[in-house]
């Protein structure tokens, strides 16, 4: 890796870029660049991860090839008119920042920049994350693979068309709100049927974890492994039934579309 590496706010998802990237690349320390807000958070992430902390977001620009914007939405428009003059027409922009799209960003450089925008979930902070991410049109192919092999350090990258993103911020990044409340269900039916519930929530959360590697890894269509699961009279279609009964397929769909309907009148 012969690229600097830099990140303007090192907060949580700065953090856990910056953790995936030391993990899985020896020495990549030494090109990675941060600037904070309070320098006192700054100073901690330096100390914390070995990285060169810069004085300010312009000495970041001056000093890296790639440049994650990784602030709030509310303070983003303020970051990039701070820096608009400083970034040349070579170096990458990769943006965290929720709901922000790329004609956003590029509107407030006078000449057009390389720019990609990504929507990380919760689950990057373990290496599970899933990312999607979309390049504007002055994005070369191997820039583009450089991004997704550093975004690859905290879990799976899809390229998508901008058009997509709010559906992936709904499917992937809203989504383990609603995971966690089914694996809670799970461990209050194993607790209500006498288990302890620290077990309960580990058989939930793995059986998690199996379902999923199953449908990915083995490409098994969820489909076929609930007919799998659910023997003729048997004990699972018992389950299977009452979900069917009570709606449950419905109203996770149902709570896909308000997320998606929230994302668009945050928009306007
Ligand atoms: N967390 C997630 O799961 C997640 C998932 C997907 C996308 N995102 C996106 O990631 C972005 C960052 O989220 P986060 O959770 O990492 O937030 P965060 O922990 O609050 O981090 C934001 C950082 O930006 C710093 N900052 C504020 N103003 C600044 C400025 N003018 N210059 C430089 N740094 C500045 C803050 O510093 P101080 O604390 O010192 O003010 C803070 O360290 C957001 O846009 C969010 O939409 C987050």
């Amino acid at each position: 890796m012969d690229k600097r590496i830099g990140f303007i706010g090192a907060g949580n998802m700065a953090q856990t870029i910056i953790n995936g990237l030391i993990r899985n690349y020896t020495g990549i320390n030494e090109k990675i660049y941060i600037s904070n807000r309070t320098r006192a958070k700054g100073e901690s992430l330096r100390n914390k991860f070995n990285v060169n902390l810069c004085e300010s977001n312009i000495e970041l620009v001056k000093n890296c090839d790639i440049i994650f914007l990784c602030v709030k939405p509310d303070i983003y428009s303020f970051v990039l008119d701070e820096i608009k003059e400083y970034v040349n027409e070579h170096q990458l922009l990769i943006s965290v920042i929720v709901g922000i799209t790329l004609e956003d960003m590029g509107s407030h450089f006078l000449q057009p920049k390389k720019i990609i925008r990504t929507m990380p979930n919760v689950a990057v902070t373990v290496g599970e994350g899933m990312t999607a991410v979309t390049p504007n049109d002055r994005v070369e192919e191997e820039e583009l693979n450089l991004a997704i092999t550093l975004l690859s350090s905290i879990g799976k990258v899809d390229v998508i068309k901008e058009s997509l993103m709010d559906v992936a911020t709904s499917i992937s990044g809203c989504s383990p709100a609603f995971v966690a409340m089914f694996v809670e269900a799970l461990a209050d039916g194993g607790v209500l049927q006498g288990m302890p519930r620290d077990k309960a929530y580990q058989y939930a959360a793995q059986t998690l974890i199996g379902t999923a590697k199953m449908i990915l890894e083995n490409e098994i269509h969820p489909g076929k492994l609930k007919d799998t699961v659910t023997s003729p009279g048997g004990v699972t279609i018992e389950g299977v039934s009452v979900l069917e009964k009570r709606g449950f397929r419905g109203i996770v769909i149902e709570a896909m579309e308000a997320c998606g309907r929230k994302i668009k009148l945050l928009k306007k």
